[in-house]
């Protein structure tokens, strides 16, 4: 008999600030279309000095978690980069907060914005094995660049949590997916930099060359065209990235085709628009907005999703909606999250984004 494994629930965090990506562009001389057209964001989630990787996590995981899943739950894994100790994981404090079962696993992955995909893929492979159990997944981070830098625009903060089961009652996801990796210097991190080295417009390039590598794999592995998918969700750095990568593919299909991909990716990019770049979790905050923004989509639509970490890994992986899937989306907590959320001045946001730094 073959199992069936994947999405059963995803959850969403974001901080309760932000600021609106015009004032910001005001604040560094710079046109507001460069920041709202040209990379594509309106507001940039700003976490307050409280709210640490651990803490939305927390809240992401805490809102969709009921008492069997805490349970049913046999691993807690963790993506982040932003995470704040060496050795002992974000996943352990989140086992502890979230009162999980204690005959648990409970480990962080790093690989850039890839990590919660890799943990993803290892929760099918676990689920497959032991279909009664069930993964807790979590994508926490908080992106900075420093004030000022051609990356200050696409920083954001949040987390997603998934649980992964058998028969899931969101997104079943296909055991066939292609990966790419390849040791580039685009973006990263070393022990003693308080912020991320970034080639920025070689980074763009890395993701468009990840993203063409792992769909020509992909398509010699699985024989599917685009045409099969009814919505291709990306990594979004910001939200422009994705089309840039998608762009010289969208140009070779039919006009009705075009306009369709089009018109999801817009769906697949609303929330990222108003919260910018959270790193592991952008890919899956880029699928919960696609679901919680198209009217569209129906049970057996076919989603590709387009991971990528810089350093850098890629995968193309897809997977299908179930039937009553639209019943585990928790659209108006979600809307609710993002519209109440409180604006701060650039320089309230200047003043909690050195705060973190000094202390
Ligand atoms: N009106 C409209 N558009 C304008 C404009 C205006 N007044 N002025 C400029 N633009 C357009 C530009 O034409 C450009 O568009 P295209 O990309 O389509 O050519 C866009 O705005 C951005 O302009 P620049 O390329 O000049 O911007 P920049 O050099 O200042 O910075 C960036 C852009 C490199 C993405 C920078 O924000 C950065 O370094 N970001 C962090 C790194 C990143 O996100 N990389 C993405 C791939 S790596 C990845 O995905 C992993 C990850 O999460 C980090």
């Amino acid at each position: 008999m073959t199992v069936t494994v994947g999405i059963d629930k995803i959850g969403l965090y974001v901080p309760q600030y932000y600021i609106e990506m015009t004032e910001l562009a005001h604040a560094r001389g710079v046109e507001p279309s460069k920041y709202t057209i040209g990379i594509g964001q309106d507001k940039m989630a700003v976490p307050p000095l409280d709210q640490d990787v651990v803490a939305m996590a927390a809240n992401a995981a805490a809102s969709i978690l009921d008492e069997h899943d805490l349970l049913a739950i046999d691993q807690v894994i963790v993506g982040t980069e932003s995470a704040f100790d060496y050795s002992k994981s974000v996943a352990s404090y989140l086992h502890e907060l979230l009162d999980l079962q204690p005959y648990c696993k409970a480990y962080e992955i790093k690989q850039a914005c890839y990590g919660a995909t890799a943990g993803l893929q290892s929760a099918c492979d676990y689920v497959r094995l032991r279909p009664d159990r069930k993964i807790l997944v979590v994508a926490t981070d908080i992106a900075r660049y420093g004030l000022g830098t051609p990356g200050e625009p696409t920083q954001g903060a949040g987390a997603v949590a998934m649980v992964v089961s058998e028969s899931p009652r969101l997104l079943v996801l296909d055991n066939e997916t292609s990966l790419f990796t390849d040791d580039v210097m685009d973006f990263w991190r070393p022990n003693y930099e308080a912020y991320p080295l970034v080639d920025g417009q070689f980074s763009n390039e890395q993701y468009i060359r990840f993203f063409s590598e792992v769909w020509k794999n992909y398509q010699e592995k699985t024989h599917c065209e685009f045409s099969d998918f009814e919505a291709i969700c990306f990594h979004l750095p910001y939200t422009k990235m994705g089309m840039k990568a998608f762009k010289p593919f969208l140009e070779e299909m039919s006009e009705e085709e075009r306009e369709r991909f089009t018109a999801r990716y817009q769906e697949a990019s609303i929330y990222n628009r108003h919260v910018g770049n959270i790193y592991t979790g952008s890919l899956f905050l880029s699928f919960i907005s696609l679901l919680e923004n198209s009217s569209v989509l129906v049970a057996g639509d076919r989603i590709g999703f387009f991971s990528y970490g810089s350093g850098a890994v890629g995968e193309f992986f897809a997977g299908e909606l179930v039937e009553g899937f639209e019943n585990q989306l928790y659209i108006a907590e979600h809307k609710a999250l993002l519209e109440n959320r409180k604006m701060l001045t650039v320089e309230e946001y200047e003043e909690i984004f050195m705060e973190v730094v000094d202390s």
